[in-house]
């Protein structure tokens, strides 16, 4: 039975439909949930959005105070509440359409009620456990066919907890068997293969220590940097001169791609297979500045090991139920926007083609790699799959820290949001001109969230809800780090 426990006040004052004021005679907290019996649907769910206390010292009676003084106070802690329904005999979420009575109880919410009107169930297949919802003992789940089908992003200011949140994202996706691939520009991913430290944090969310070893490949354009990874290199032949002047850190298109067209073509007739090596050998015949930078470039390009005849091939790169990792840490930024920009089209391409399982694409540090203003390399693709992925089982996942930097179209393909804390103002507005129904007291929050809270949205529930993120199974990878020891 569903039942309501705790009388915390009364309505008073004007009703509305979506929102009533309530005179508080136990404190709560805001986002606390509350119920009202409604005489034609039973106990109603509601929410706590915003709280003050309201009292009748004036400010000159106040300033007029001697230290000492204890001054004969009238005061009210009164509450503006948001309603947030009932299910009905069909399971849909009704708000009812009569407002409620002046003077109703208002009452502390139970947790099958919460749970029910939130849509909060275990879903063994297709439920990704990321937390307990604030201050309960429920657990929150995100629908994981959601997550592919619907795009999600993950934001926050820096050190809000992101990296840590889809840690935990990828921990469930790799449980269920779901293929993932993570563009990780800092390479802090591989650490998802080794089992955390367990703490008193797990027994409360009965999350077991737990690595994934076998289910993580990881590569990286820099293997001698990051030696955990396997080399990834790139086909030279399916590369067009354009994107070799960005292999070899060339941006002054004008001056070096014609020279450049030049040696490909002369190459090419001599020696169709031809390597980086051929390429070096042509320039070095040139004269001139221009002639000695190309060479000069083409040798570096040649030390990278980058681009090699055949490329690293999509098999080895992607596998069903796997969490491939592109670590990018200490590659050039332009390189690893055209990594980015191939890893993304050849996955589009051959995800529309069903030579690949559906998965899910994370891009961390996503206002570098689809920037709101000006083009990069990977621009187009990446919004190509924020409006089009979907259809195709490709999900996107978007993280970064400047909600305001990040492709607006991007940003408002994705269905799901998973808020930590944002202070910065023009992030704060770039969050709420995307997302539906968050209301002034769920904006005011989201700036004083504290490390591991966040608030979803979308992720198949309909209203938003705040969730104590569970701690990792694996270890976290991203650890500031201190600059002396504590
Ligand atoms: N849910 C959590 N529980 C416990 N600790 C957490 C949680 N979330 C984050 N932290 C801690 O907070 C710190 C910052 O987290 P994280 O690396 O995820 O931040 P971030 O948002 O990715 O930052 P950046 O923008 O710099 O990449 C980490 O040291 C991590 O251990
Ligand atoms: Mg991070």
């Amino acid at each position: 039975m569903i039942r309501a426990v705790d009388e915390v006040g009364r309505i008073y004052g004007d009703v509305g439909l979506g929102q009533f004021h309530l005179s508080l005679s136990q404190p709560v907290e805001r986002g606390d949930y509350l119920a009202v019996d409604d005489e034609l649907h039973g106990k109603v769910l509601c929410q706590l959005d915003d709280l003050k206390r309201k009292s009748d010292l004036g400010l000159e009676a106040a300033g007029a105070l001697k230290p000492t003084e204890e001054a004969p106070i009238h005061e009210n802690l009164l509450g503006l509440v948001r309603i947030i329904g009932y299910r009905d005999a069909r399971g849909v979420v009704k708000i009812p359409t009569i407002p409620f009575r002046p003077g109703a109880h208002v009452f502390r919410a139970d947790e099958p009620l919460i749970a029910e009107v939130l849509g909060l169930k275990h879903r063994p297949n297709s439920g990704a456990y990321v937390g307990l919802l604030r201050n309960h003992a429920i657990h929150v789940e995100l629908d994981i066919n959601q997550l592919v089908q619907r795009h999600v992003s993950v934001l926050a200011k820096t050190g809000g907890g992101k990296s840590y949140l889809l840690g935990v994202l990828i921990e469930e996706l790799l449980r269920h068997k779901v293929t993932c691939v993570v563009i990780d520009p800092h390479g802090e991913y591989g650490s998802l293969r080794f089992s955390s430290e367990p703490n008193g944090g797990h027994a409360r969310f009965g999350v077991s220590a737990q690595g994934f070893a076998k289910q993580v490949r990881e590569f990286s354009p820099d293997a001698t940097l990051n030696p955990g990874a396997k080399p990834l290199t790139f086909s030279l032949r399916h590369l067009d001169p354009r994107e070799l002047l960005v292999f070899m850190g060339l941006t002054n298109v004008k001056t070096f791609l014609p020279p450049l067209k030049q040696i490909i073509e002369r190459v090419s007739i001599s020696t169709p297979d031809f390597t980086v090596h051929d390429l070096v050998r042509a320039a070095e015949a040139g004269e001139g500045a221009v002639a000695e930078t190309l060479h000069e470039r083409l040798e570096y390009v040649e030390q990278t090991k980058l681009l090699g005849p055949q490329g690293t091939s999509l098999n080895e790169l992607v596998k069903e139920g796997d969490a491939t990792l592109i670590n990018l840490r200490g590659v050039a930024p332009d390189v690893a926007e055209l990594v980015v920009a191939r890893i993304a089209s050849t996955l589009f391409d051959n995800r529309k083609r069903g030579k690949i399982p559906p998965l899910f694409l994370v891009i961390e540090e996503a206002h570098n790699f689809a920037p709101q203003q000006g083009q990069v390399t990977s621009s187009r693709i990446l919004k190509n799959i924020a409006s089009e992925g979907r259809k195709f089982g490709l999900g996107l996942c978007v993280v970064t820290q400047r909600a305001a930097r990040i492709d607006k179209n991007v940003l408002s393909q994705c269905n799901t949001q998973l808020i930590l804390q944002v202070t910065n103002p023009l992030d704060l507005k770039a969050i709420t001109q995307s997302i539906e129904g968050l209301t002034n007291g769920m904006t005011e929050m989201i700036q004083s969230l504290p490390v591991g809270v966040a608030l979803i949205t979308g992720g198949g529930y309909h209203t938003p809800l705040f969730c104590e993120v569970r701690p990792r199974s694996t270890r976290h990878g991203g650890e500031s780090v201190q600059i002396v020891a504590a």
